[in-house]
């Protein structure tokens, strides 16, 4: 039975109940309706519409059908209510009788579902924040076993400079720990309760908000009744959270897609996360990886979808708001179904030194240190530049690295290079000149492997 029926004769049309209803989706909420249904239990015991004696009778159904959808939440798909919060009432009713039917007194499904979704909104935001993590904890794993794993470092995605394996995955945990930090904030702006705001000018009952944001784990109730029923500021946050870390995400999975590439052959992605060709037998595609970065997507979607559906409502609650969820839950889901996969791309990936090292050497991605060289020994950078840039193209024209050039080959270019080039020009020294804080020395690396692992411990 629909909560409303009072006022109507006529039956909802059934197409009409199907295009409204939204337990489909909301019974995810059944938890955060339950909690929250118990905490406005006690409050009305402080304003006297129930006894101590009515509220214990509704707080213990309500933890009863509590075990019972934590047992199986499925369950409530059976159901033809029109949502959560009508089907967690009708349990009770079903439960303890006609005393079910007092729980409502002075609150609005608009500041329950309100509550329902922020308290649901903190407990993801807790799960993303374990796995935002655990991937940064999986990279910097990865780091610390690939510290001498040298590869080119790439810009335009061309071989540019010589970095390490290392450097690279602790730019991802870099990502990272700001999309960490973007969750931490936007959880402090979440963290304020919305019940006891009625459907939009407040609750006529005495009731000690305050106090009742505490039962309910939240830092403080909002100020406003107004805007507590109409606010899904939270929403667009977690969505935009979730889409810069997707974006994170993607490029990870890019980066690593062209690493695994017959071409770089920098990396070798496990079995396990990788799957073959119905036709082709030789291939082994990346295809977790290519679902992230495909998957960045759908999230990006669900942010501009609520963008648009809260642009232009007025105040307060509009039933355009039921639209939040959907598209919250599904970016969110992908989200954390994303950083898990992620981490699990990189437990058994093998990075390949000596490709990796090969193509470094063959990037020219030392002409750089060759013009510095050049400018110690006082030719002006803007013609060191001239210089190095004519023997890169006799080097190409040969095959061959800068280092592979002879010194007569090279002094026909500058008679300043002397016997001494040769150490400047491996790789290693290349590393290991790069030691201001950032840099790619691995003094740095290792630096910052030690930083990260204490923030993570
Ligand atoms: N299912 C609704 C939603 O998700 C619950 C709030 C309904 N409020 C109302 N006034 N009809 O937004």
């Amino acid at each position: 039975m629909a909560l409303w029926g009072g006022r109507f004769t006529q039956a909802a049309d059934q197409r009409f109940k199907q295009f409204n209803d939204s337990l489909r989706f909301d019974y995810r909420l059944a938890e955060q309706d339950i909690v929250g249904s118990i905490a406005w239990s006690k409050a009305l015991v402080t304003v006297n519409v129930l006894s101590s004696e009515e509220q214990q009778q509704l707080e213990q159904a309500l933890n009863a059908l509590l075990a019972e959808v934590q047992a199986d939440p499925e369950q409530i798909l059976q159901s033809d209510a029109e949502d959560i919060h009508s089907w967690v009432e009708g349990q009770l009713i079903e439960k303890v009788g006609a005393l079910g039917k007092k729980l409502h007194t002075g609150r609005s499904r608009n500041d329950q579902v309100a509550t329902d979704l922020k308290l649901w909104c903190k407990a993801q935001v807790e799960a993303l924040l374990g796995a935002t993590r655990e991937l940064q904890q999986a990279l910097v794993a990865t780091a610390e076993a690939n510290q001498d794993a040298v590869m080119p470092g790439y810009t335009h995605l061309q071989r540019a400079q010589p970095v390490t394996f290392a450097h690279w995955c602790l730019a991802y945990v870099e990502m990272l720990a700001r999309d960490e930090s973007r969750l931490q904030d936007t959880l402090k702006r979440l963290d304020v309760s919305p019940l006891g705001c009625g459907a939009l000018a407040g609750t006529a009952y005495a009731i000690d908000r305050e106090q009742l944001a505490g039962w309910l784990g939240f830092a403080s109730a909002t100020r406003n009744s107004l805007d507590t029923v109409s606010d899904r500021d939270h929403v667009l946050e977690l969505l935009a959270d979730a889409s810069i870390g997707m974006v994170h995400l993607s490029r990870f999975a890019e980066d690593l897609i062209f690493f695994n590439t017959g071409e770089a052959g920098f990396v070798e992605l496990s079995d396990k996360v990788t799957s073959g060709s119905s036709l082709m037998p030789q291939k082994k595609n990346p295809d977790a990886l290519e679902l992230i970065r495909g998957k960045c997507g759908r999230v990006q979607g669900a942010l501009t979808g609520m963008m648009m559906t809260l642009k232009g409502l007025p105040l307060a609650y509009n039933k355009d708001m039921q639209e939040d969820k959907e598209g919250l839950f599904d970016a969110l889901d992908t989200w954390l179904d994303c950083l898990h996969m992620s981490a699990l791309v990189l437990d058994g990936i093998q990075v390949k030194r000596p490709r990796c090292q090969e193509a470094a050497e063959q990037g020219y991605a030392n002409s750089t240190e060759l013009a510095d060289y050049l400018v110690a020994k006082g030719v002006p950078f803007r013609e060191a530049h001239h210089i190095v840039g004519e023997a890169v193209v006799e080097a190409i024209r040969q095959g061959v690295a800068l280092e592979a050039l002879s010194l007569a080959q090279l002094k026909a270019f500058s008679a300043a290079i002397e016997e001494d080039v040769y150490a400047v020009l491996a790789l290693q020294s290349c590393l290991d000149k790069r030691n201001a804080k950032g840099g790619v020395a691995p003094q740095q690396v290792a630096f910052a492997i030690t930083e990260a692992k204490k923030r993570l411990a």
